[in-house]
């Protein structure tokens, strides 16, 4: 862990980052250092641990399956606890009802944008890419404007937090947060069972089907998952769309004459700054992969970054090809534990572009050499250069 730890204290540049993923795959596909989980960098690797359910296992967090009374949530149960919290929450979860969420989260856009590209410069984290999606997320859980302050600290510190949450001794400060958050959501839980509201949690609060309803439990670790899985996600989505306008300038302009191609510039921006770095599994048997022995319980980090960057799959996969077909990328994971949110991510990072070229002439970062990510999450703040629309 102490490695981990160093690693994170000096977070890589993307041209780093992307370099070591390069040298693993060429020379180390399936590699390890001691102590520490197997790195797998191949695309068709990833992609088979991603999907391979019944040989590598969610179940990763010792100290979730060890603290008791403690739910885990979906993203860290197997079937078939997982198979029931995905059928309850997928149905509160459906393209219409993303659908019914656009106004509002082009409303949000539009005032968070309207702040931001009123000045030359400013902090694109603080002042957008942050607040956009913790604001979504707050209010899918019926989050009341007086509480949004105290929600946004309680997300930001457990989000900072995660790592030791997961897999080390959580600091005193998410601790607190986390203890703050559960009863706060515990008595509006109490609350929606008596009266329902209309949001997401209220949804999934009466949501039922032969498998019966969510627990307290079960509800209370969904709006920890939801912060989890998320927010920084989609901060760090709005951050590789603006270093993406940093380094091809003339693709603003294109985007705003052909709006049209924005979704399929979001696919390439996922799949060029995948948010999601890596996911963690655990291998459930004695077994192989690119040829390596790996043992029953080691811990196993599919590099989803790595797999979007496989030049045997992708064409000059170092460039942006804002229109690039197929692109079969890895960014929302793959199987049965593929994101819940995609459909949601996809519209609120098409939503800020779309506010992005509304209100500007143009946007680049102060500092191109910001890193990627830093550790788990994009970094605490992207200073920016803009020009207002006239
Ligand atoms: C660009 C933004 C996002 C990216 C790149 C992303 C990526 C991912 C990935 C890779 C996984 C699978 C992890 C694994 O297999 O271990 C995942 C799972 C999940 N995501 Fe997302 N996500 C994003 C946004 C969101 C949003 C906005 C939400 C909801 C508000 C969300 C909710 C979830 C949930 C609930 C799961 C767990 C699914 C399960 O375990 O069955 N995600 N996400």
């Amino acid at each position: 862990m102490d490695e981990e730890e160093a690693s994170i204290e000096a977070p890589p540049t993307g041209a780093e980052l992307y370099a070591e993923y390069a040298e693993l795959r060429a020379q180390n596909p399936v590699s390890r250092n001691e102590g520490e989980p197997w790195r797998v960098a191949r695309y068709e690797d990833v992609r088979h641990v991603l999907k391979t359910h019944t040989d590598f296992s969610s179940e990763v967090s010792q100290r979730m399956q060890e603290d008791e009374g403690r739910t885990p949530t979906m993203l860290f149960t197997d079937p078939p606890a997982h198979d029931r919290l995905r059928a309850l929450v997928s149905r509160a979860f459906t393209p219409r009802q993303v659908a019914a969420q656009e106004k509002q989260i082009e409303a949000r856009c539009e005032r968070l944008m309207q702040g931001l590209a009123s000045k030359s410069r400013g902090d694109l984290i603080t002042e957008f890419a942050a607040p956009l999606p913790v604001g979504v997320v707050a209010t899918m859980l019926g989050v009341e404007d007086g509480d949004f302050v105290q929600f946004k600290h309680w997300s930001d510190t457990i989000f900072t937090n995660i790592g030791e949450i997961l897999i080390g001794t959580p600091s005193e400060a998410a601790v607190q947060a986390g203890g703050e958050m559960s009863a706060y959501f515990l008595e509006r839980i109490g609350r929606l069972r008596e009266r329902p509201g209309i949001h997401l949690l209220s949804d999934l609060v009466y949501v039922e089907t032969e498998e019966g309803r969510l627990t307290d439990g079960e509800l209370l670790m969904f709006c920890f998952l939801l912060l989890i899985a998320g927010n920084e996600t989609t901060t760090s989505l709005i951050v590789g769309t603006v270093r993406v306008f940093h380094e091809q300038p003339d693709l603003f302009n294109r985007l705003k004459l052909s709006p049209e191609l924005i979704p399929g510039f979001i696919e390439e921006t996922l799949r060029y700054h995948s948010p999601f770095r890596a996911t963690l599994r655990k291998a459930r048997r004695d077994l192989q992969i690119g040829g390596e022995a790996i043992r029953e319980g080691d811990l196993i980090l599919p590099l989803i970054g790595s797999a979007n960057r496989d030049e045997a799959v992708f064409d000059s996969a170092d460039r942006f090809i804002f229109d690039r077909k197929p692109n079969p990328h890895l960014a929302f994971g793959l199987g049965i534990h593929s994101c819940l949110g995609a459909t949601l991510a996809r519209m609120e990072g098409r939503l800020a572009v779309e506010s992005m070229l509304r209100h500007m002439e143009s946007i680049s970062l102060c500092d191109p050499e910001t890193p990627e990510l830093d550790g788990f999450g994009a970094p605490a703040s992207v200073e920016v250069e803009l020009s207002p629309a006239g």
